[in-house]
């Protein structure tokens, strides 16, 4: 026997448009969904982490139009005719970005689970403050919790990609 009575209601569907790592999109996406499932679930691109589920440890962060959002609590079609920037964009041509680099030289990744987060809330904080002191890298990243590091190498890497300058 069949309980509840019914046919689940179908759940309706949008047009997302967005740029997504310079590349303009269009996907049919159900208006109930986040942009962190949009990103992983719907894209197929995992370097955006899913750590806390709640806005509280900054796992998800990705860019919209340069700032850092936390992709768990944003809901997708939020990002509509925005700039989404993730982890998978950071890298051009096959060569690293200068955070890139520099958390794998300075060891600003151990379990790495943090480190998408990271890098896209440091590539933020770098495109508003290129020469940012520790206190200000602190604030930039006080949304994004590492349970490995101490911060400490974090910090030295991102004051080693901020001194790298411009660079790609
Ligand atoms: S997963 Fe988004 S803030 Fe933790
Ligand atoms: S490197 Fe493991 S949580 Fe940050």
């Amino acid at each position: 026997m069949k309980c509840g009575g019914g046919e689940a209601t179908p759940v309706a569907k949008m047009m997302l448009r967005l740029t997504l790592n310079g590349r303009a999109r269009e996907d049919a996406v159900a208006d109930n969904v986040l942009l962190i499932d949009y990103l992983r679930e719907v894209v197929g691109l995992t370097g955006t982490k899913m750590g806390c589920d709640g806005g509280e440890c900054g796992a998800c962060t990705v860019l919209i139009d340069d700032e850092p959002r936390l992709s768990c609590i944003t809901m997708a079609h939020r990002a509509a005719g925005h700039r989404i920037e993730t982890i998978e964009g950071a890298a051009r041509d096959g060569r690293l970005s200068r955070l890139q680099r520099a958390f794998h030289e300075y060891l600003g990744s151990q379990c790495g689970y943090c480190t998408p987060g990271m890098i896209m809330a440091a590539e933020g904080l770098l495109r508003r403050a290129p020469a940012p002191s520790t206190a200000e890298i602190r604030d930039g990243l006080s949304a994004n919790i590492c349970r490995c590091t101490g911060y400490t190498k974090i910090i030295e890497a991102v004051h080693a990609a901020a001194a790298a300058g411009d660079t790609p």
